[in-house]
């Protein structure tokens, strides 16, 4: 059979599922049985497709004519032999019962023509025994849409154990006829793709609560906003229906699938505490009208996504393993079936999989549960130096540049450039050929309109930098360390002023120079267990470099005399209270966690970003009126950009915006 031979539908099942697909397929175009077991079934169906149909016609996206013909092309019917006989291609969509469903199977495959195809829309039964109630196996097949099919773009294509490749090819062209997206799950293994994925995803978040490391709106709130997920994964399930994501947990869990269901699930199922529709789940909802969970984004501020996303990430390496999915399709399945802004493959890239690998094993560590047991493709990986965005390849290629000079390193990771401090026998220490080194760098990078954002480390595990190179310090002349200072302060405005953001991810000691370099970064990430301070005066000397002046401007006198006078270290979290540092990350996930917010700066317009960041310099350095005046000038000159228009249009249109830096 050719995709042209399919003229007739039949959709089995006229409930939230079934009337969304029989209006999509009358939408293509197709003749249309709908058939339910009782009347009343079918006139509310139709009724939903008739409400349905009116809002596209209030939005001008169909003319009135067009919604009409849309109708007239549905027949509904209890008839099961009436909605089949003439169909060359059936949709069921039942309630998901396997015997009930392997006994419309067995009638269809007597009533339907030989050629006719039998798709089952199930999300938890397990294809092939669908199949075997028919003499038809190879022409059976899993076509999961997601709910409401009408808008979600997303079809799973499910290949039985018997299902042929012609089968196959056919329901995926009809899927795109129907206007959607498909990704083939090549094993009938249980959950598919994407509720595979989202039951690690899920039970993972509820775990860390049960384990008592935070609490629902923490969990919720860091996934949502560190991982730009539409909601957090508790708020998902009381969206949905705490009973829907338990029992499709425990369908899978059946069918083998080896995970030990979160006992907050259990509870508030045992409860019926069902989510938004009980007025009760994860979260408490007041009032009759449906009112979204309250969350925070500060709520997140100290949970840390990684380890809540490795879980996921290691099923969707089983299934790549596997064969089950191909790592496009699996990416594809979570941004349309879940509108995850990555998929967890590239969110795995971006976070490296050495420490995807390193978190998984801490948890088999920690809990004794072997579910989390690092997937071997993950462990070659690391084993083959794949580790995602850094090394060039992890599930996908990256184009990978790196300069190695003598004292720095610069890597180019897509619109990310880190400048690697690269003396870490010195703890980084800052010499005379660093300085001019980093002179030159800055220049190159500002230049480079590929190049979005900036981030400024050091090597090794120790240090950020521990300050200027105290060895070249003997017997100089005061005229020399004049012209050193002078050197050092102009290369460090020259990199305030970039025009870009630049990020110092503070990994290890800051101290002397290098805090002096990390102050005149636009932000400053510490990992937990960097230490700051301008220890200069245990030398006998001052601050050379900025240091007194960036750090008042930063903490204010009475601060910056406290910590240069005594000359002591500050801990990362003390450097986070004084607005020293804008914010203290975990360190075993460090770098990853700087790259995730590095990547959501890049996707900001270039041209506001270096706007706000010289009208916040200069407007500060500046009386009131004046700087308020420059701020008008720069907002009023933004409106000549593409990008300005560009973020008018995406808000208006909610999609999500691109930045050309035009
Ligand atoms: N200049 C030159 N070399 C430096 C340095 C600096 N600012 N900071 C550290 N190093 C070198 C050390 O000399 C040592 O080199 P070596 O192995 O050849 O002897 C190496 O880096 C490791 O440092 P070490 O002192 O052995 O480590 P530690 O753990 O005992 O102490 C610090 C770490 C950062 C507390 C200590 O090195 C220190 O106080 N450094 C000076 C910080 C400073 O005063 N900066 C302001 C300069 S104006």
């Amino acid at each position: 059979m050719k995709i042209e031979d399919v003229k007739v539908i039949a959709v089995l099942g006229a409930g939230t599922m079934g009337h969304g697909i029989a209006q999509l397929a009358a939408m293509a175009g197709y003749k249309v049985y709908m058939r339910d077991i009782a009347q009343e079934f079918l006139d509310r169906g139709m009724d939903r497709i008739r409400w349905s149909l009116g809002k596209l016609v209030s939005k001008g996206r169909i003319s009135k004519e067009e919604a009409d013909r849309v109708l007239e092309r549905i027949t509904p019917t209890i008839d099961l032999k009436e909605a089949v006989e003439k169909a060359d291609f059936v949709i069921e969509a039942i309630p998901e019962k396997i015997e009930l469903k392997k006994q419309v199977f067995s009638e269809v495959d007597q009533y339907a023509p030989r050629h006719a195809i039998l798709a089952t829309n199930t999300s938890s039964l397990p294809i092939t025994e669908i199949a075997s109630a028919t003499g038809r196996p190879e022409k059976v097949v899993g076509m999961h849409f997601f709910n409401p099919p009408q808008i979600m773009r997303l079809v799973e294509i499910i290949r039985g154990e018997k299902t042929s490749d012609e089968t196959v090819r056919l329901t995926a062209e009809l899927a795109r006829r129907f206007g959607k997206e498909v990704v083939l799950v090549n094993k009938d293994v249980p959950g598919f793709i994407v509720n595979r994925i989202l039951a690690r995803l899920m039970n993972e978040a509820c775990l860390t609560v049960e384990r008592g490391e935070a609490t629902v709106v923490e969990v919720d709130s860091a996934i949502k906003y560190k991982v730009g997920t539409p909601m957090g994964m508790m708020e998902l399930a009381d969206f949905s229906g705490v009973d829907v994501f338990y029992l499709v947990m425990k369908a899978m869990q059946a069918r083998g699938f080896k995970i030990r269901v979160c006992r907050m699930f259990e509870e508030l199922y045992e409860k019926g505490w069902y989510g938004i529709k009980a007025g009760r789940g994860f979260y408490q909802y007041k009032g009759e009208k449906y009112e979204r969970a309250k969350i925070p984004k500060e709520a997140g501020e100290k949970v840390n996504p990684i380890p809540i996303f490795a879980p996921a990430i290691n099923e969707a390496a089983w299934l790549v393993r596997t064969g089950v999915a191909t790592v496009e399709d699996i990416d594809k399945a979570i941004e349309l079936g879940l509108n995850f802004p990555k998929g967890v493959l590239k969110l795995a890239d971006e976070w490296g999989i050495d420490t995807i690998v390193s978190v998984l094993r801490e948890k088999v560590k920690k809990y004794g549960d072997e579910v989390y047991e690092p997937d071997p493709l993950l462990v070659e990986m690391v084993e083959k130096g794949r580790l995602g965005m850094k090394s060039g390849e992890g599930f996908y290629k990256y184009e990978l540049e790196e300069t190695v000079y003598e004292t720095i390193k610069v890597r180019k990771e897509g619109p990310l450039a880190w400048v690697i401090l690269n003396r870490p026998d010195k703890l980084n220490a800052v010499n005379l050929k660093m300085i001019s080194e980093l002179d030159e760098v800055i220049d190159k990078l500002s230049e480079d309109e590929r190049v979005r954002v900036v981030i400024l480390m050091g090597a090794g595990e120790r240090a950020f930098s521990a300050g200027a190179d105290i060895s070249t310090f003997k017997d100089v002349t005061p005229l020399q360390m004049f012209k050193f200072s002078r050197m050092f302060q102009s290369v460090l405005s020259k990199l305030e002023d970039m025009p870009k953001p630049v990020i110092a991810a503070i990994n290890g000691y800051a101290l002397g120079g290098g805090l002096e370099l990390a102050m005149a970064c636009d932000l400053r990430y510490a990992s937990e267990k960097a230490l700051l301070g301008q220890p200069e005066i245990k030398l006998g000397i001052i601050p050379g470099a900025g240091g007194t002046q960036r750090l008042t401007r930063l903490v204010g006198p009475g601060k910056a005399k406290e910590l240069i006078m005594f000359g002591n270290h500050i801990t990362a979290a003390e450097a986070e209270k004084i607005g020293l540092v804008n914010k203290v990350l975990p360190s075993a996930t460090f770098e990853a966690e700087v790259r995730r917010l590095a990547s959501e700066l890049a996707e900001r317009p270039p041209i506001a970003l270096m706007l706000a960041k010289y009208v916040i310099k200069y407007g500060y350095e500046a009386p009131l009126g004046p700087a308020l005046n420059l701020e008008a000038s720069k907002f009023g000159m933004l409106f000549s950009t593409e990008d300005a228009r560009e973020g008018v249009d995406a808000f208006l249109r909610k999609r999500k915006a691109r930045f050309k830096g035009r």
